[in-house]
């Protein structure tokens, strides 16, 4: 079968969080058991130093009407990696920009023009480069892709028998816009309706695709219940549930030739599961990363890698603060995002530079480091679709430490010292004293040197590879297809 992919993030090419590992990843595992992908990315200014080889045009323009003004899209030919074909969708005005949706943690004000070209540039492309079987859109950027399939484009003989699939990968972003976005992306007035694209008089772009495509899925089995509930639907609960039928949950893969600390070019040293001695040097080299070499070697590391926004919980790291700084811990902090976070991070990391230690920036090499170097890793998400820094930890022997929700519920299981079974710790509730708790037990367990090396044995044991996951998606591309002839 042929799927197209389009998404907003890929790696290498562009990433800001998980949706680019999951991009980078699905498709190449997706061509191992024999199907053909094409990965359609817009080209921001960081994208071109991955291209390789001689720069060409797949095709030189592509018109895309909006309201008062045209506007012209090339489709570059980035050639074939792993067997997966890559376009980049250049539009200079557009995407030119070093930042993929904002700056800081924030959004630009086009942002319904930068994606409803995209989504409609994606579509024309195809139908010159070649029609899928399935497209399979992720996120809002993505969204409209079936929403322009089955309105704008419902007569088109090419297009028509194309199946669609939505991955929900956050949906705490929607893509919300003022209702005149409809006739500036020549959408008819019609469909700005509750049961269309309108969402509390709101222009809605993840709206529009939970209602236009075949299937939805998600990046785990819990939060495909929990996007259902009020709680966790962000308002769209009561659409989800009316499509509940075609909601389906497939846990992430994670790309161990990237992330593996036997083979990860990142370290100081390599470990494994049989020899774990270069877990050591690791943690020297990250000490020295961040400047604190005092810290001894009995004392836990707790590390954090993460986009700083209100979804990942630190508003519960920051109620513990002064709490955590009396236990015997030093947090290693990596992130960068909304500026309260950032300030909280700094502030704590000056006032406490014996036991914190934080750099606010987007640097792979170091969230490697800190995989590797950390005895502990937290993630205190308020929610988490799939997440996958918990389960890049398992294999580096960085022991969760999560609240239990959407993917992060669904990959760790609770320490039983007893038993001698689980790999991590979590808690439920979304509060300070869970999270407060949830760190004592670790701290408590990591006391007993011999549990505690059976408890990073059990995570590392752990195999969340693409094989089956893609096996999923490709049952899940059948069915749409089946539908659809
Ligand atoms: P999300 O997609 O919600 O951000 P995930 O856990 O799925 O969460 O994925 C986050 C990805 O982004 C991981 O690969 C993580 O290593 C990476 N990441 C996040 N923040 C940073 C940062 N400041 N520097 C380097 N990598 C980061
Ligand atoms: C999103 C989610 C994260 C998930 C990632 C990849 O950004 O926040 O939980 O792992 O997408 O699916």
């Amino acid at each position: 079968m042929h799927i197209v992919f389009a998404a907003s993030e890929c790696v290498p090419f562009a990433k800001t969080g998980g949706l680019a590992d999951v991009v980078g990843a699905l498709p190449p595992e997706l061509v191992k058991l024999g199907h053909e992908v094409t990965v359609y990315l817009p080209l921001y200014a960081g994208v071109e130093r991955h291209i390789e080889g001689e720069w060409k045009y797949a095709i030189r323009s592509i018109t895309i009407p909006f309201e008062y003004y045209n506007r012209f899209a090339g489709i570059v030919d980035g050639g074939k990696r792993a067997g997966v074909q890559y376009y980049f969708m250049d539009c200079p005005e557009l995407f030119d920009r070093e930042e993929l949706y904002g700056p800081k943690g924030g959004e630009f004000p086009n942002n319904w023009e930068r994606f409803g070209l995209y989504c409609r540039a994606v579509l024309e492309a195809a139908k010159l480069l070649g029609v899928p079987e399935i497209f399979h859109v992720h996120d809002w950027q993505a969204a409209l892709i079936p929403v322009y399939l089955r309105t704008t484009y419902a007569a088109d003989p090419q297009l028509g028998r194309a199946g669609t699939v939505l991955t929900i990968h956050n949906a705490g972003y929607q893509g919300w816009f003022p209702p005149p976005t409809t006739e500036r992306l020549l959408f008819p007035w019609d469909l700005f309706t509750m049961d269309k694209l309108e969402q509390f008089d709101t222009f809605n772009f993840l709206k529009g695709g939970l209602i236009y495509s075949d299937i939805l899925t998600t990046v785990s089995r819990k939060y495909a219940e929990e996007i259902q509930t009020p709680e966790f639907g962000e308002k769209l609960d009561s659409v989800l549930r009316g499509r509940s039928a075609d909601v389906r949950g497939i846990l992430n893969g994670v790309d161990y030739a990237k992330w593996d600390p036997a083979t990860d070019k990142h370290l100081a040293a390599r470990f494994s599961p049989e020899d774990l001695s270069g877990k050591a040097a690791c943690r020297e080299d990250l000490l020295h990363a961040f400047g604190m070499e005092h810290v001894g070697p009995a004392t836990p590391i707790i590390g954090i890698v993460s986009r700083f926004a209100a979804q990942k919980g630190f508003d519960l790291v920051e109620q513990i603060a002064p709490l955590l700084v009396d236990r015997d811990v030093a947090v290693l902090a990596l992130g960068s995002g909304e500026p309260r976070y950032e300030k909280f991070f700094r502030d704590w990391a000056f006032w406490h530079k014996a036991n914190v230690g934080v750099q606010i920036r987007y640097d792979d090499s170091l969230a490697h480091k800190i995989e590797a170097g950390s005895d502990m890793f937290l993630m205190p998400s308020r929610y988490e679709p799939c997440g996958l820094n918990q389960i890049y930890s398992l294999k580096y022997g960085a022991v969760p430490v999560v609240r239990a929700t959407g993917g992060l519920d669904d990959t760790i299981e609770e320490w039983d010292a007893e038993k001698g079974t689980g790999t991590g710790f979590k808690f439920g509730g979304y509060s300070a004293a869970g999270l407060m708790t949830a760190i004592d037990r670790a701290l408590a367990a990591f006391q007993d040197k011999s549990g505690w090396k059976r408890l990073m044995l059990n995570g590392m044991a752990r195999n969340y590879s693409w094989e089956q996951p893609a096996r999923e998606y490709a049952a899940v591309y059948k069915e749409v297809a089946g539908r659809r002839n």
